[in-house]
Order: structure tokens, then C-alpha cells, then sequence
């Protein structure tokens, strides 16, 4: 006791220490591994007992599993877009006695799936693409992530696979980029691309609805898609492959839509050209570009300039960057001006046929096309051939045209938090110093 009593001042300070340790690490800790013993629970008729809605997602009862393995990052610049995937994945499983199952964050890994899934069979699968951005102090930013949960809701009543409840699904999604937040690059133009993805893993054959589904999220870090300049992207106008038509399902984010795209872009690879120019009907009706939705601009004899883009209709998918640059156009036109938008600039969802921008071209009317998607944000295009020639687009010095470079630098501006708008959704809450 004595021996204790005297031991005691030297050990106090040390013990102190101690304890600020331990408290300084709780955070981390309860982000550890930790298992939820709760499960989701159908609701019941309380009179019968009966079920009457099975358990839709719910992230309160998110499991987390960290992985012992850490991956080593890669540095930024050797980034491949879409080969790098970060150290953990969500995983959500559902089965139509059961409802949605309990979501697990785990460690990034293979599926262990029955060879007779239907995904591998009937083509049940969907997808998501959505990006998030780190800021210096560590704030990570969705870009209007609800848009991708409402898309992605709309591909699985499609495809006959479950919906579930998007705003719960934004919210694990936060949970696990947050999580692997260290993987997200922060230098300019860098990002993390999310990639949400259901598939029916019914087992056994037959075409029908899937009775067992997997909904998971895998995060892969990927750097600008001009590393190097921009680069316009020349096109094929496509008539001998169609990628959509009226009744089927190019305006889904479906598997089903992608593959059989690749043999059509090889063949324009072959003649050349970076990319299809789809077209849709008798009359050559522009539809997308590649994986992109399309904008033309055109100067109109007032001496304004329309930017036009095709009406969403079953051929066109409708993209969450084409919305973003209507509405910003939009309140362009409504007086909060886009540093580098013509002030008179009219928006226009109407049908553009091939014809047009011929005689565009001929006229020194067809100002600007470009696309748009989550990956490249905005791609220019500097020529199309059609029917045996190239119609040339102008691109400007720069590579990008004046009208695809001020949307360009907003959108970015909002995706990164340098520009304050509500598009841009913190998932974490980091203290300002
Ligand atoms: C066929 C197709 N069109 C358009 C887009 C652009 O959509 P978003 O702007 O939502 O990325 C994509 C990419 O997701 C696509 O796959």
C-alpha cells in the first residue's frame, strides 16, 4: 500500500495520458468493426398479425466489418479510370419472402453467386455511376445524389428487381464513402466514382422475376478524364447498329444496353472515330453520344445562339449532368449569369436530325456539340462522319468550345464546393478550425 501510495504521483500523470488516448480514439473505435444485433423486421397487421410490408433498406441496422488488409493507394497520377477499387463495399441482400436484408459495409472482395444466377443468364443487372469529392479539409461532397436514387429505383421496376428506399441508400452510400474517404484524391479535376449496382442472383433457370437480389456499392478513385488538355472527340454517325428505339429500354440504366455496344464502337474505332453518334428513325435523328447525352449549338439568325438537346423520351437516358446543365442554362437565362455563356442563349428540348447540322455546317451556323455524363462531365466533339464524310465542328483554341467550357468549370465548381449550391451534398460533417 505504502509502495503504492508512493508510486502513485509518478504514475498519475502517465495514466492521464492514457485516458486522453483511449478518449481520442473512441471515434475511431465505434467506426470499428462493430456487429448490429438488431434485423429487419416486417410490419405486421396488429390485429391479424399478418404481414403487410415487407423490411425496406434501413441504415440503422448497418453492419460494418473493416478490413485487416489495407490496400496500398496507388499515387493519384497512375490512376486508370475504374481499376482501382478502395478498401471496402456495401452489400444489401433481398429475397422476396424477406424484404431487404441487413446492409453490411466489408471489406472489397469477390461474390460467391450460384452459376445459375439469373444476372448471368437473363441479364439482370443495373447500374449507377455518381462521383464524390474531397475537399482539403476533408469535407466529402455527393453530386446530387437523390438523382442517381431515383434513376436507379426506375432500372429496377424495369427489370422487375426490387425498389427500396433511395433516401436509406444515399445514406449507407455516405456511410462507406466516408469510410474510405482517405482513397478519395483531393488534387483538382479528381474524384471518387461510386458505382451502385443491383442484380437478380435468383437461383435456376427460367425467365421470370428474380426472387433473390444483391444490391451493393463498390468506389473506385479516378482522375480527370482530360489529364492532358482537352481532347475533342470525333464520331461516328451510327445507322447500320441502333443503340435505343421507341418501347425498349435505352432510357434504363441497364446492363442490357452497354455490352452490345462495344462491337459498334469498335468499328468506329476501326474507321477512326472515338465514338458512335447514335441515331434513331428514317430521318437520322441524333440520340446520344456513346455513353453521353448530346447538346448542339447553334447560332440563329437573330444572332442569339439555341443549345439543344434531344427530349427525353425511350432513347435517351436521362442523365444526371444533361439535367445539371438545363437548369443551369435555365437560371442562365433567368439572370444568374455563367461567366462565359452568351447572354442571349435560348434552351431547346426538340428532335435534331442529322440534315440540320449539314446544312449548320454549310451555313457557319453549327456553333458547338458536345456530351455530357458523370464521367467526363462535358466532352467536345470536333467532327462527325456522316455518309462518307466529316462534318467539322469548331472546338476552339482550347479544345473545348466557349458555351461546353463555362458549363464545364460550374459544374465543377458546384461538384468540388468551391461554388456554394444545394446540388452539392456533404457526407460528413468536418468541423471547421
Ligand atoms: C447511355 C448514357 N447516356 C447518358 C449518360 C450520362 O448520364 P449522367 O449524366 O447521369 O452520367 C450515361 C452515363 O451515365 C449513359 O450511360
Amino acid at each position: 500500500m505504502a509502495a503504492l501510495r508512493t508510486a502513485l504521483p509518478r504514475l498519475a500523470p502517465r495514466l492521464a495520458r492514457h485516458a486522453t488516448v483511449a478518449r481520442a480514439a473512441l471515434p475511431q473505435l465505434a467506426a470499428r468493426t462493430y456487429s448490429n444485433t438488431k434485423s429487419p423486421q416486417p410490419m405486421r397487421d396488429a390485429m391479424t398479425g399478418e404481414i403487410i410490408q415487407l423490411p425496406d433498406i434501413d441504415p440503422s441496422l448497418l453492419k460494418i466489418e473493416n478490413t485487416n488488409t489495407p490496400k496500398t493507394r496507388p499515387p493519384s497520377s497512375k490512376l486508370i479510370f475504374g481499376r482501382t477499387f478502395t478498401d471496402h463495399m456495401l452489400a444489401i441482400p433481398w429475397s422476396s419472402a424477406t424484404g431487404w436484408g441487413t446492409p453490411v459495409i466489408k471489406p472489397y472482395g469477390p461474390l460467391e453467386l450460384d452459376p445459375s444466377s439469373t444476372v448471368f443468364h437473363y441479364a439482370f443487372t443495373l447500374f449507377e455511376g455518381m462521383k464524390a469529392y474531397c475537399q482539403e479539409d476533408g469535407t466529402v461532397r455527393l453530386f446530387r445524389p437523390d438523382m442517381n436514387m431515383k434513376r436507379m429505383n426506375r432500372s429496377a421496376s424495369r427489370l422487375a428487381l426490387p425498389t427500396f428506399d433511395g433516401d436509406a441508400l444515399e445514406e449507407l452510400i455516405k456511410r462507406l464513402v466516408v469510410l474510405d474517404s482517405e482513397w478519395i484524391p483531393k488534387e483538382k479535376g479528381y474524384s471518387l466514382y461510386i458505382r451502385p449496382t443491383l442484380i437478380g442472383t435468383q437461383r435456376g433457370l427460367g425467365v421470370g422475376p428474380s426472387s433473390d437480389a444483391l444490391l451493393f456499392v463498390i468506389c473506385s478513385p479516378v482522375g480527370p478524364y482530360y489529364a492532358t488538355g482537352f481532347k475533342p472527340v470525333s464520331l461516328l454517325a451510327t445507322t447500320k447498329y441502333v443503340r435505343a428505339w421507341q418501347g425498349g429500354t435505352g432510357s434504363y440504366k441497364l446492363g442490357v444496353n452497354y455490352a452490345p455496344g462495344v462491337v459498334p464502337q469498335a468499328d468506329a474505332a476501326k474507321q477512326g472515330y472515338g465514338q458512335n453518334l447514335w441515331l434513331a428513325g428514317e430521318d437520322d435523328t441524333l440520340t446520344e453520344v456513346g455513353t453521353m447525352n448530346l447538346f448542339v449549338a447553334f447560332k440563329l439568325p437573330d444572332g442569339s445562339t439555341e443549345l439543344a438537346t434531344p427530349p427525353l423520351d425511350d432513347v435517351i437516358l436521362p442523365g444526371v449532368t444533361r439535367d445539371s446543365v438545363l437548369e443551369l442554362v435555365k437560371s442562365h437565362a433567368a439572370g444568374n449569369a455563367i461567366p462565359g455563356l452568351p447572354t442571349n442563349i435560348k434552351l431547346s428540348e426538340r428532335k435534331v436530325v442529322m440534315a440540320e447540322l449539314v446544312e449548320a455546317e454549310k451555313n457557319g451556323t453549327l456553333l458547338e456539340v458536345f456530351g455530357t455524363g458523370t464521367a467526363a462531365i462535358v466532352s467536345a466533339v470536333d467532327k462527325i462522319g456522316y455518309k462518307g464524310r466529316d462534318i467539322q465542328i469548331p472546338t476552339g483554341p482550347t479544345g473545348l468550345g466557349s458555351i461546353a467550357k463555362a458549363l464545364l468549370d460550374r459544374i465543377q465548381g458546384i461538384q468540388t464546393g468551391e461554388i456554394e449550391h444545394e446540388w452539392s451534398v456533404i457526407a460528413n460533417e468536418v468541423k471547421k478550425a
